[in-house]
């Protein structure tokens, strides 16, 4: 007897032989590709999010507050319509203005300009959260006794812009004053007031009476 394979039977053997190592390889390859799929997630960060509404904490004045946006809400569109937080004013909408300041982190923020879901994981201080329920900030007591608002529509956001200040610096001069004000606009002209206004919130002199040609820079 002959042990010559048959050329039929070698080819048979030939075929499993090259199907075997093609599935293998299929396999192989989607399992790379599956752990290559991974490490890009990683390295490339969060999901996309999104068009729709979708879940978002934030932390205002010291508590987390659950909301439902879409990500293209702004932190100052989900303040006014989406809590009862409406102290923070809306004027221009597009980062002119400073009406919608806010702190964030302890920063002075445009919250036009930010988004709300950008703001997760950040403090958020608003108007409501300067001082409790029925009582005045320091800054708010000096607006008061320096009369420094007439319409009131600019004076949430000046009043965070003084507040931040007082923060960083809290024996401002006239000129870090201005400086500090003067992303916020007031259609009122109050700007000489705001000045005594926070000089007497630092507890330093200030003269008794300002002309708005004085504090002419600020506008
Ligand atoms: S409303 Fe945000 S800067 Fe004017
Ligand atoms: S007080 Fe009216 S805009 Fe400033």
């Amino acid at each position: 007897m002959s042990d010559a394979v048959s050329p039929s039977a070698s080819a048979l053997s030939r075929r499993s032989f090259l199907k075997g190592i093609g599935t293998s390889a299929l396999t192989v390859a989607s399992v790379q590709a599956g752990a290559l799929a991974d490490e890009i997630s990683k390295v490339s960060g969060p999901q996309p999010q999104g068009p729709g509404a979708v879940p978002v904490t934030l932390t205002i004045n010291g508590a987390p507050r659950q909301f439902n946006l879409e990500p293209r809400v702004t932190l100052l569109d989900a303040l006014r319509y989406s809590s009862p937080l409406t102290g923070t004013k809306e004027v221009c909408d597009r980062g002119t203005c400073g009406a919608c300041s806010v702190l964030v982190d302890g920063k002075l923020t445009y919250s036009c300009m930010k988004l709300a879901i950008d703001a997760q994981g950040q403090k958020i201080t608003t108007i409501e959260g300067l001082a409790p329920v029925g009582e005045l900030s320091p800054v708010q007591q000096a607006f008061v006794e320096c009369d420094a608002l007439m319409c009131g529509f600019c004076t949430p956001g000046l009043v965070m812009a003084v507040t931040s200040l007082l923060n960083e610096n809290p024996h401002p001069t006239e000129a870090d004053v201005r400086h500090a004000c003067s992303g916020n606009l007031c259609r009122c002209g109050t700007y000489p007031h705001v000045v005594r206004a926070a000089l007497k919130a630092s507890g330093a002199e200030a003269p008794a009476q300002f002309t708005v040609t004085d504090y002419g820079s600020l506008a």
